[in-house]
C-alpha cells in the first residue's frame, strides 16, 4: 500500500514485478471505498483491504485451518485434473487473477511444463509482498519458467500477455466476493480479453452446502478467521490515520441463506464514535451495529455454468449488431 514507485522493478532474473498503476492509486481508491462504504446503510467495506502484509499471512493461515476446507478440496481438484487441463489448454502463457502465494498453482504449474508447454506465468494480485514471495519462490523452483507479476486488483481492466494458448485461472472462489453485478460486470470483461480461439477460463467456486460447515468454515475455533476479520482495522488505522478499537469489535460469521452466501461482519459491542481524520470523517457505531466486510457467494453448479455460457463474447456482440437478413 504505501510503497514508492517501482515500475517494472526487477526482482531475480526471470521475474519481473509491474505495479502498472498509478503509485497512489490504492491510496486513493481506499479513502473511496472507505468514504462510501462508512456511509452506507448498512456499513460495508471492500475485501480486497484485507490483504496487507500481515492479513496475507493470515489469509495462509486460514487456507491450513482443518474448519477452512475449500483450500482443501481446491487443491484435491486441481490435482486430480491438472493434467487433463495442461493437455486440453496447452497453455503457453498461464495468468492467475488474484494469485496470493500461488502455492496451489504449483499444480497447474507443473502439469503445464511436464506437457513442455508453459513459458510464462503472469501472475495478478492486490498484495506486492505475496507477489513477491511467489516470484521468488517460483523463479527459484522451475529454472525455465518467466514470472511477470502485476500488482493490480482482478477489477481493473487487464491486459493480458499476447502469446497463446492462454489459460486465465481464478481459483480460491475468489469470484464469490464480488456480488451480482459486479459478477456480472466481471465476466464480460473477462470474456472479452479472451480473444483467441485457443484461449481458456479456469474457475474454482465453492458450491452451496451445510450451512453448519460452512459457518465453522469461517468461524474456526483458533479465531484465526476473526484475527484476518479485525486486521482490516488495522489496515485503516495505519494507512488513514483511523482510531478503530478491533477490541471494540466481535467477528462474525454469518449463512444468508436467501444470498446465498456467507457473510463476515464486524459487529460493534458498544455504541461508539470512530475518527478518520485522512478523510476528515467521523462514523458512529450503535452497539450491536454490523459492518460488513466480505461476502463469499457459494454457487450451484447448472446456474453458474449457464452464466458462463450466456456472458457474451466480443464476436457475439457484432454478430447480434448485424442487420438481420430480414
Ligand atoms: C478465498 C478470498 C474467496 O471467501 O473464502 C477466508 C477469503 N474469508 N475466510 C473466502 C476468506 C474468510 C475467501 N477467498
Amino acid at each position: 500500500m504505501k510503497r514508492p514507485p517501482r515500475k517494472g522493478a526487477p526482482i531475480p532474473n526471470r521475474t519481473a514485478i509491474d505495479t502498472r498503476l498509478p503509485a497512489d492509486h490504492f491510496a486513493r481508491t481506499l479513502r473511496a471505498d472507505v468514504a462510501e462504504g462508512l456511509t452506507a446503510e448498512p456499513k460495508k467495506l471492500s475485501p480486497k483491504w484485507f490483504y496487507d502484509a500481515h492479513g496475507s499471512v493470515l489469509f495462509d493461515r486460514i487456507t491450513r485451518l482443518p474448519e477452512y476446507y475449500p483450500a482443501r478440496a481446491e487443491r484435491m481438484v486441481l490435482r486430480a485434473h491438472a493434467e487433463e487441463i495442461a493437455r486440453h489448454t496447452g497453455a503457453r502463457t498461464l495468468i492467475e487473477l488474484g494469485s496470493g502465494s500461488s502455492e496451489k498453482t504449483r499444480l497447474l504449474i507443473d502439469a503445464l511444463t511436464a506437457g513442455g508447454t508453459l513459458k510464462l506465468y503472469a501472475p495478478l494480485d492486490v498484495s506486492e509482498t505475496a507477489l513477491e514471495n511467489a516470484a521468488e519462490s517460483l523463479c527459484r523452483d522451475y529454472p525455465d519458467l518467466r514470472v511477470e507479476a502485476t500488482v493490480a486488483d482482478f477489477g481493473t481492466d487487464l491486459q493480458l500477455p499476447d502469446a497463446g494458448p492462454r489459460l486465465v485461472a481464478f481459483l480460491g472462489s475468489t469470484l464469490g466476493n464480488l456480488d451480482t453485478d459486479q459478477r456480472a460486470a466481471f465476466l464480460a470483461r473477462t470474456r472479452a480479453t479472451l480473444t483467441r480461439e485457443d484461449d481458456a477460463l479456469l474457475l474454482g467456486v465453492d458450491l452451496v452446502k451445510d450451512p453448519k460447515t460452512l459457518i465453522r468454515a469461517y468461524d474456526d475455533a483458533q479465531g484465526v478467521t476473526a484475527a484476518f476479520n479485525k486486521n482490516l482495522l488495522r489496515v485503516l488505522n495505519r494507512e488513514l490515520d483511523a482510531d478503530f478499537d478491533p477490541g471494540a469489535f466481535d467477528h462474525r460469521a454469518v449463512w444468508n441463506a436467501e444470498a446465498e452466501r456467507m457473510e463476515m461482519h464486524l459487529r460493534a459491542r458498544v455504541t461508539h464514535t470512530v475518527k478518520i481524520p485522512t478523510l476528515d470523517m467521523t462514523v458512529d457505531f450503535t452497539r450491536g451495529e454490523d459492518l460488513c466486510t466480505e461476502i463469499s457467494v457459494k454457487f450451484r453448479q447448472e446456474p453458474l455454468e449457464l452464466s458462463l455460457i450466456h456472458t457474451p463474447s466480443p464476436r457475439d456482440r457484432q454478430k447480434s449488431r448485424m442487420p438481420s437478413s430480414a
